[in-house]
């Protein structure tokens, strides 16, 4: 049987079925570097314990070094015959080194090895996507920059609430994409160590360093327990958290961007090389990437739930159902790696309207709240202005007006304490602006955030 791992016990070959049901490589074959990079480290415990001779680790070494060239250059690859990328690679090796190639399966299980493939590669594109966060939240800060006393209807419930800065709007979209990032800085962290030698799931007989083999991949350190690193996915989940929490984070401001960008908002317009026609209306300017961002947090929910429930009531050590484990989180990473540039593009490239948004700023009573505290630095009871302030909307609401149209012979006549003077906190500015806490979304401490926020990524 071409590229079969064992034989010896068995009387016949596979049946076609089970070949089909268990090959793997149509989605493990993208771990072949990682895979020979794992070789090449074992081969080099090998003969630090004595395996393989000094020459022999050269010869060995070399073979693997064609053979990930051949990879590279796409003159090898797998066959149908080849059930996993382990057993393609071996065949490979066995083609360039002969005998030789058949020394390096000593001390070793391809369940050590996937389980240390898997987290080399979510190592490497951990990088890739936390540059790609980063992008994202320049962009959302440099927005923020660039209007910096613009102001907007902030919502509750959807519903006009109290007039924000555009600023801080747009940066509290950065923060969770920072905790994100730092969601990444800590699974790092946790995922820094070999579970190579770990064997099938008991370790080895053969006193290999898998220190060395750690360090040659870059692990800082070995599991410290064999079934443990053969056994356990948690980090692979944890990583398909991660992705699916940025999906989550992006699509909320997805939602947004498509609610701005329709007729009745009008806050934003698109970028022509980040939105879509249709190929009917001829009017039509579609924000399609912010849609593909909301729908493919679904799928990255998905990913991450079915994964969980693989691994949910598995036995001890591994199962092949934990093969299961890659074609969710490699697509959790190739969905972000294409979504999150064109995401990004889009947000670079929006134009804000901001007269619309000021127009609407004060508009639904969003000023309710500026009057009650008012009230209460007149020292009214909080209870009392709320009810005060209450009448007021009632009465404002009643007759058509904003509350700055409301005469000085209604205030009175709705509270004595309403006097004329109230009116200096009827202004958006003013309200914004006497927001001035920490946290808060007057410009100076939307400024300092913005300057928070530049420090707390720069640690990363
Ligand atoms: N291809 C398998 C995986 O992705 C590794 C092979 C382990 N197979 C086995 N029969 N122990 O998990």
């Amino acid at each position: 049987e071409a590229g079969a791992l064992w034989g010896g016990r068995f009387a016949g070959g596979p049946s076609p079925e089970l070949t089909e049901l268990s090959r793997s490589t149509q989605f493990d074959w993208r771990l072949a570097p990682y895979d020979i990079a794992g070789s090449k480290a074992h081969a080099a415990a090998l003969a630090a314990a004595g395996y393989l001779s000094a020459s022999e680790l050269i010869d060995m070494t070399a073979a693997l070094d064609a053979l990930l060239a051949d990879v590279t250059s796409g003159a090898f690859g797998p066959q149908a015959s080849d059930e996993d990328v382990h057993s393609a690679l071996e065949r490979g090796l066995v083609e360039r080194a002969g005998d030789l190639g058949g020394k390096l399966r000593a001390g070793r299980s391809r369940n050590d090895q996937i389980a240390t493939l898997v987290r080399l590669f979510l190592r490497d594109h951990s990088e890739r996507i936390a540059r790609l966060v980063l992008d994202l939240i320049d962009a959302l800060a440099a927005q923020a920059e660039a209007h910096p006393n613009a102001i907007m209807p902030g919502r509750t419930h959807l519903q006009h609430a109290q007039p924000v800065l555009l600023a801080h709007h747009l940066l509290a979209h950065c923060w969770p994409l920072v905790r994100d990032l730092e969601r990444i800085r800590d699974w790092r962290a946790r995922s820094d160590a070999s579970p190579y030698g770990s064997g099938a799931l008991a370790g080895n007989t053969l006193g290999l360093d898998a220190g060395l083999v750690a360090d040659r991949l870059g692990f800082s350190v070995v599991v410290e327990n064999s079934i443990d690193g053969t056994a356990a996915r948690d980090l692979v989940a944890e990583f398909a958290y991660i992705t699916a929490q940025l999906g989550i984070d992006v699509s909320r401001f997805a939602e947004e961007i498509i609610l701005w960008n329709t007729r009745e908002f009008g806050f934003v317009t698109l970028s022509d090389s980040y939105s879509t026609g249709s190929s009917i209306m001829p009017q039509k300017k579609n924000p399609d990437i912010a849609e593909l961002a909301r729908g493919k947090a679904g799928r990255l929910i998905g990913n991450l739930s079915g994964l969980l429930a693989t691994l949910k009531g598995l036995p001890l050590a591994y199962n092949r159902d934990i093969q299961e484990d890659k074609e969710p989180v490699f697509d959790s990473v190739d969905t972000l790696e294409v979504l999150l540039p064109a995401f990004t593009g889009m947000v670079a490239t929006l134009r804000f309207h901001t007269e619309r948004m000021r127009e609407l700023a004060p508009q639904g009573y969003s000023l309710a709240t500026d009057v009650a505290e008012w009230l209460v630095k007149q020292h009214v009871p909080f209870r009392d202005a709320h009810e005060i302030t209450g009448k007021l909307v009632a009465h404002a609401e009643a007759n058509g007006l904003e509350l700055d149209e409301v005469d000085d012979a209604a205030l009175v006549a709705i509270s004595p304490h309403l006097t004329p003077e109230v009116r200096s906190v009827l202004t958006i500015e003013g309200s914004v602006g006497s927001r001035s806490g920490i946290g808060g979304t007057a410009p100076e401490r939307v400024a300092d955030q913005r300057a928070h926020l530049t420090e707390r990524v720069r640690v990363l």
